[in-house]
This record gives structure tokens, sequence and C-alpha cells, in this order.
């Protein structure tokens, strides 16, 4: 027996900007959150580093503003930047407000106050942080605010599959109505209606075999939103992040870049420097630079991985700034206070993605998209370290007024048809999808990586398109799983990811591709913007 729902907004994803806008929302609104696994697992309970802000009387918003464009290789949209920036400081406070405990240590006048570490990009100290697990902090305290609240309810293991539109049930005008979402305890497909459908469903980093993201990083938001017909944006500026721990049982487990704002030495197998060879900022260099410098060494010489060294500084001070990467790391055998730690680039961060205005509204009347999934114009094409959370915040607000605005004057949709289940039977062949899952994150990590050439995105869109079809198939005979709706999803995003790089005929920020090495500033900076409705091309920003 299958349910309907019906709320006034569904958000479909339950990290920083799915939980934020839900608390905000909640006192006017009655709220659905969707969690495809337990409420706080996702991207942003595994933050290490911190959020951006401008906090120190030394900065400037100025000078964040000009560090994010800079990071952003001439693709930011610079009144989104400002626009965030400015935002920077009240959306600390909302955190500080709701009970998040940021680390505070004793400032040049003997009081306490909010200890601020640096990043890559950044030309000041600005990154305000809960000792080494920000993310934790964050989303613990958002899970304990809405868990409180009585106008949200919180849908646990409940995967959305798919947008339900006006366009695909003959409804007038066009609009997002609701979603098919997948119930993964009693395995049935229930529809949720609501006025309002919010995508927050974070990054795409399991798209390749080696990466920071956890499990729940498929890019279901971005390809829901393909095929409702959504733009996409940019979508080929996918970042590495330069140190994930290189150790078979580690799972890419990030080591914070804030290490190498106190200090930590990136160093070759010989133990020698490299990074000044490449950046004058050497290992604060944007995270573009530093993970393509180190795959070209690892490269050149034939390794594995390079090492990170952070053991020169008191050990004392190691343990108490970096608690939680000095646990971990001594799990895994590496005692970061007395020796260097081998580390690689791994897929961290989606660029691209849904793209949205300033209130967080996509192309589809009725359907926001916040967060790592949206594509805002921030970040351009390479994101600043710790400018992602920021941004969560910043955009929940403000797709909270714009929601609020209208909330009285659109009617909730009628009932919606239910999920159509009468051509398919169960799969007998679940191999073919956990060999395609493994199939398609091997060569995106091996053709369409750091550094890209024509041929082997070519060859990586041959088998794309053979996969889709096989997967297409699949999807239309045999009933739904989650592993078939996430694989589904994969498919549909690397195919985004390889198209997007295709298109784009020079190298820039995170996009690198040995065919066009050079920046194209006279036919670019441009966005590349896909559409299911659309034919392809590369459209000026
Ligand atoms: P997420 O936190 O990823 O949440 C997405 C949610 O959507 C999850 O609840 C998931 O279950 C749900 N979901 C997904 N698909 C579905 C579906 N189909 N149906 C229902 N629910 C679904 N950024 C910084 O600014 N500072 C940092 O220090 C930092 N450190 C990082 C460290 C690591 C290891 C990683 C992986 C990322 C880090 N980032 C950092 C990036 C940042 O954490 C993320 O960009 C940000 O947390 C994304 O938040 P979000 O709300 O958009 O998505
Ligand atoms: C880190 O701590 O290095 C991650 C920061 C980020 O991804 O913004």
């Amino acid at each position: 027996m299958t349910h309907q729902y019906q709320h006034d907004v569904l958000i479909i994803g339950s990290g920083a900007s799915g939980l934020s806008l839900a608390l905000q929302l909640a006192e006017h609104a009655s709220v659905a959150v969707l969690s495809k696994s337990e409420l706080t697992e996702g991207a942003t309970y595994y933050a290490q580093g911190g959020v951006s802000a401008v906090l120190d009387a030394c900065d400037s918003i100025e000078s964040h503003v000009e560090d994010t464009l800079a990071a952003g290789a001439g693709l930011c949209k610079p009144d989104i930047v400002r626009f965030v920036v400015e935002h920077g400081r009240e959306s600390i406070q909302w955190l500080i407000d709701l009970g998040v405990d940021f680390t505070k240590t004793s400032n040049a006048q003997g009081n306490m106050d909010y200890h601020l570490h640096q990043e890559g990009g950044h030309s000041h100290r600005r990154i305000i942080h809960a000792s080494d697990s920000t993310g934790r902090a964050i989303e613990m305290t958002l899970e304990n605010k809405v868990r409180a609240h009585p106008n949200i309810k919180l849908f646990e293991h409940h995967s959305g599959i798919d947008l339900i539109t006006g366009e695909k049930t003959g409804i007038t005008p066009n609009r997002c109505l609701g979603a098919y979402v997948y119930d993964r305890k009693n395995n049935r497909v229930d529809v949720f209606r609501a006025k309002f459908v919010v995508l927050a469903t974070g990054g795409a980093g399991k798209v390749y075999i080696y990466t920071s993201n956890p499990d729940t990083c498929t890019g279901d938001g971005i390809a829901m939103a393909w095929r409702a017909g959504c733009d996409i944006a940019n979508m080929e500026f996918v970042q590495f992040h330069p140190t994930c721990l290189y150790h078979p049982k580690a799972k890419s487990f990030l080591i914070s870049e804030a290490l190498r704002g106190e200090g930590a030495r990136l160093l070759l197998s010989n133990g020698e420097p490299f990074m000044h060879k490449f950046d004058s900022r050497a290992e604060l260099a944007p995270r573009d630079i530093v993970a393509r410098a180190i795959d070209h060494e690892m490269k050149r010489r034939g390794d594995d991985y390079i090492y990170l060294d952070i053991s020169h500084k008191p050990a004392e001070f190691i343990v108490s700034h970096f608690p939680n990467i000095y646990k971990q790391c001594l799990e895994f055998g590496f005692d970061i206070t007395r020796e260097p730690v081998p580390v690689v680039p791994a897929a961290h961060y989606t660029c691209g993605g849904v793209m949205i205005n300033r209130q967080g509204r996509t192309n589809l009347p009725g359907l926001y998209a916040i967060g790592e999934v949206s594509c805002s114009g921030l970040h351009g094409a390479n994101r600043m370290a710790s400018n992602s959370l920021l941004e969560c915040v910043v955009f929940a607000h403000s797709t909270y007024q714009d929601i609020l605005n209208q909330l009285s004057s659109v009617n909730f949709p009628q009932p919606l048809p239910a999920w159509d289940e009468s051509q398919v039977t169960d799969s007998d062949e679940e191999v073919v999808v956990s060999h395609n899952w493994d199939e398609i994150r091997c060569f995106m990590w091996d053709y369409v990586g750091i550094v890209r050439t024509t041929k082997r995105l070519q060859r990586a869109l041959n088998r794309i398109n053979l996969l889709h079809a096989e997967i297409q198939e699949y999807y239309g005979n045999f009933r739904i799983t989650n592993d078939l709706i996430e694989l589904r999803n994969i498919a549909t995003v690397a195919r985004l990811i390889i198209e997007s790089a295709l298109l784009r005929k020079e190298s820039r920020g995170l996009h690198y591709i040995l065919d066009y090495p050079e920046t194209n500033s006279t036919q670019y900076p441009q966005d590349t913007i896909l559409s299911l409705n659309k034919p392809r091309q590369t459209n000026a920003a």
C-alpha cells in the first residue's frame, strides 16, 4: 500500500543546507525532510577545516571576494560572490546562536576569541572551526533542533527517485509538484506532494572510485533535476582534494588543508619539498594547482603517493589542533607528530550542479536547489576551501525568504498519480548493478580525472553511452532498489561531466586538458550549460 504525503515544503536532503532551511521554514510552514540514510550521513558531517567568513579585524570583505574570484579562475559570478561573502558574519552568528561550539583561543589582549584557520587561496586567517570536526559540530547541532521541531517531519532511509512535474503529469502550467520517493525500510514507492520542493542532496564524489565523499554523494539531485528539464552548469569542474590518506583501508580519509595552513609541507618520497616549483604560494596555493602538481610529480616519478609532513611542529600543538586527524591516522599506523603520512588526491567537491539564482530558484517553477547540488556562481571553475559550508547557510536563508514570500499564494497540488510498477519484476541479475557501478567509477578516474585529453574523454563518452542505455533498460524492467536508483544517477552525472568537459576547449581552474593547455580568454569565460530540452552548447555566462 503506497502513501501520498502532503507538506508545504519538501526538502530532499539533510545536510547543512537542507537542515538550515528546514529550521527557518518550520516557523511558518509544514516541512518534510528526506534523508536517504541516517539523518546525519552526508558530506556535512565529515567536514573538517571549517567555515570561511570575514571575522578578523585585519581581514576585509574585499579580500575574501578577491580571493574567491581568483580561485574561481574567471568563472565566478561576482555579484553572487559578494552576496555570499557579505552574509558570512551573520551566518556564523546564526550557527553560534543555535549552539555550534566553535573553537576559541586566547587573543593578543588575553581575551578568549574564536580561533581562525588559514587554508589554500585565502590571503587571511578566516576559517572558523570546531577543532578538526567542524561538520560534525554543525550537523549534530542542526539535528538536535530539527528533531525537536513540531513542524518538521523527518523521513530517514527515504530516497528521492524522481521529481513530479506538471509536464510529466499533464497539469498546467508546468511546475514541480512533488517527488516519487523510495521508502527503503518498507520497500515501496510513495508520493510526496508539496507547494515547493528543494533539492539539498549534496555532491557527486561517488562518481569517482577514489573520493573523500561518503556513500550518499551520488549526485541524485543533479540527475533528478536533469530529468525534470533543469539547466545543469559547469559539471566539468570536479575538485580533487590534494591530501587524502593513502591506505587500503582508509577509504580516502581526508587530511584537512588546515594542516598546511599551520605549516605542513608536501614532500616527494625522497623527502624533497616541491610545491614552491609550481606556485609562489607553495602549499597554500588553491586546490586545483596543488592537486595537479601532486599528480604531475606522482606520474613523473612513478610514485603511488606523496607525503604530508607536520611533524616539525610540537606534538602538543598537533594533537590539540587536529585531535580527530591525529587519532584516525594513528589507527592506520601513522603518528603524524613523528612522521610524514602518505597522501593522494581524491574527488572531493562538485563545483557544477543545478543552476540557481540568488534565491535558490532553478529554471523549473516551484523547484529550488541549495548547497553542493547547486551551481550558484560562487565557486566558478574552482571552489576555494571552506566556502562551501558558508554557501549552504547563506542560500538556505535566501531560499527561506523567497519561499516564505510565496507560501500563501501557492495552492497544494491535487493528488498525483501513484508510482507504476505494473511492468516490472524482481531482478534476477543484481550483479549487473554492482559491476556497472565499479566500471563507471574506475573509468571516470582513469579518463576524466585531474588531467584530461580529448581522446580519453571521447573514450569515456562511448562507454557511458553504452552503460547508460543498459541501465535504462534494466531500470525499465526491474523493481527499484537503492543501488539501482544510485547507479542510474551516477551514470547520468558521469555523462554530464564528460559532455561538459568535451565542450570546454580550454584549460581553466579544475578542468585541465592537454589538448588545450591555455586559458582562452577571448572565447571564455562562459558557463557550460546542459539541458535535456536544449541542444548541447556552451552559453555565455
Ligand atoms: P550533504 O551534507 O552532502 O547532505 C546531502 C543530504 O542529501 C544527505 O542527507 C543525503 O542523505 C541526502 N540525499 C542525497 N540524495 C538523496 C536522495 N536521493 N533522497 C533523499 N536524500 C538524499 N566544506 C567546507 O566549507 N569546509 C570544510 O571544512 C569542508 N570539509 C569537507 C570534508 C570532507 C571529507 C568532505 C567530503 C567535504 C568537505 N567540505 C567542506 C564540503 C562540504 O562539506 C559540503 O559541500 C557540504 O557539507 C554539502 O552540504 P549539503 O547540505 O549540500 O550536502
Ligand atoms: C579541508 O578541511 O581540507 C576541507 C575544506 C573544504 O573542503 O572546504
